[in-house]
């Protein structure tokens, strides 16, 4: 998954590209007395370096400018940049200006002459729109950063934790169920530090053979084994200046294990079949799903090894910790299927959200990731209702009778859950009820 470039909070910030100095100027002082951020360009080739160099919300550009004109400029932005939103600004109103345009990717358009009241109106009607858009997106607004999502404070944390280890070089142990988004965490903390620009590179620990791993891991000469050709680079190796994510740690044999430990200490490795030690730089992290100092207890884990790879130790809380980033997540995952599939973004019952917040999501983040994909595509953009959602899902309701509600809290319950059986279809609802649709609407109404 990508990783997503922080957007900086902070007032919107606004690009204005106009050729007439004067009218620069009237949309800066109307839009900056508003409490945005302005920067102003006399042309398009000044707004490429601008948007080259700095993050922009909205521009707004006129259409009709000496040498190249906005439609260029717009065509540019919709080919290079997602999240911004552009206005269109012309003098000569014109249908075919305006068409052309929105055809370009113009979501907006003002005609001068405008009032600073018109101005201010529309350019509000964009901000709401980049918000929500945003917030569908789960992007920065809604609490995320390095494209994962998440507001809760146990995300927060982890948040946190990501900066603190992007900063340095020292041994990161990403520990958390599975599904919980440690090969994202471990990418989001090389993205986030110097070593960008070298390679991440990925290892399972179980899927690579026994016999093979530390050829693997360490690289091996010509000869050193049947079948090695020639002399080749391991991981460590390859991933040299970057970073080495070993996942599945807790599955690494203890011959393994020995072999990791002193390539950590000693920062060298030795290929198989040499006696020639190579200094490495590769940063490492590991990931795990088992409990290390179980794994310890048990003799499965050496313990100098845990404390060498727990420098940085970041846990990542299973998705029923983590309260209402269930939402965040929903959206996100609804809004980039339904774009992928080219299909229109589903909703929620009331009923469909409340079990999904009552599972308990053994699968995590990758479990709700699928059903999203899922039901995006079944649904087609319809409401999604509690029938629509696996059986196991449907069962979460809680086993025991409660004896400690109100009759017409009972009430107000099933009346909710034969409407979602019948797709919020009043008329069919009134009907298994045998009330008519006039008190059923009065009773809906009344728990308002
Ligand atoms: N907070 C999050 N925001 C957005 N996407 C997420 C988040 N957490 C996980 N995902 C997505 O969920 C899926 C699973 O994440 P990932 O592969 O990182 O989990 P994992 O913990 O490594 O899983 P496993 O233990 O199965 O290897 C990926 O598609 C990932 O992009
Ligand atoms: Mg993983």
């Amino acid at each position: 998954m990508a990783i997503e470039p922080e957007r900086p909070a902070g007032p919107i910030k606004i690009l204005v590209v106009d050729d007439a100095a004067d009218a620069r100027e009237v949309l800066q002082t109307h839009l900056e007395d508003a409490g945005y951020a302005v920067r102003t360009c006399a042309g398009v080739e000044e707004a490429l370096q601008a948007l080259e160099r700095a993050v922009f919300d909205v521009i707004i550009t006129d259409l009709r400018m000496p040498k190249a004109n906005g439609l260029e400029l717009i065509q540019h932005v919709r080919a290079n940049l997602q999240d911004v939103e552009i206005m269109m600004v012309t003098g000569y109103p014109s249908i075919e200006g305006a068409v052309e345009a929105v055809k370009t990717g113009a979501e907006h358009y003002l005609a001068k002459p405008f009032t600073e009241q018109e101005l201010l109106q529309a350019v509000a009607a964009i901000v709401d729109k980049l918000s929500r858009k945003r917030l569908a997106h789960g992007s920065a607004k809604a609490g995320g950063t390095h494209g994962i999502v998440g507001a809760s404070s146990a995300m927060q944390h982890v948040f946190k934790s990501i900066d603190k280890a992007g900063g340095n070089t020292a041994t990161v142990l990403i520990a958390g169920e599975s599904g919980t988004g440690k090969e994202l965490v471990a990418r989001a903390i090389h993205y986030a530090g110097p070593r960008r620009n070298a390679p991440f590179v990925s290892v399972n620990c179980t899927a690579i053979p026994e016999n093979l791993i530390e050829s693997e891991l360490f690289g091996h000469v010509k000869g050193a084994f049947t079948g090695a050709g020639s002399t080749r680079a391991g991981f460590f190796e390859i991933a040299e200046g970057g970073t080495l994510f070993l996942d599945e740690i807790g599955d690494a044999s203890l011959a393994m294990q020995g072999k990791l430990l002193r390539a950590i200490q000693e920062k060298t490795i030795y290929k198989v079949g040499s006696s020639r030690a190579i200094q490495v730089d590769t940063r490492l992290i590991v990931a795990t799903n088992k409990n290390l100092p179980q794994l310890i207890g048990q003799g499965l884990f050496r313990e100098d090894l845990y404390y060498r790879i727990n420098v940085i130790d970041i846990p990542l809380p299973p998705l029923r910790e983590r309260g209402d980033d269930l939402l965040l997540l929903v959206n996100r995952f609804h809004a980039r299927f339904a774009k992928d599939l080219n299909r229109p973004v589903p909703f929620f019952s009331d009923e469909a959200l409340r079990q999904l917040m009552a599972y308990h999501w053994p699968g995590n983040v990758r479990e709700l990731e699928n059903l999203m994909q899922k039901l995006v595509l079944m649904c087609e953009g319809a409401r999604i209702e509690s029938v629509d959602l696996p059986p196991q899902m449907r069962a979460a309701r809680p086993v025991a009778r409660r004896l400690d509600r109100s009759l017409a809290e009972h009430e107000a319950e099933y009346i909710r859950e034969v409407l979602d059986s019948v797709r919020g279809n009043k008329t069919k609802a009134a009907a298994i009820l045998k009330i008519d649709r006039k008190t059923l609407r009065e009773k809906i109404n009344a728990r308002r």
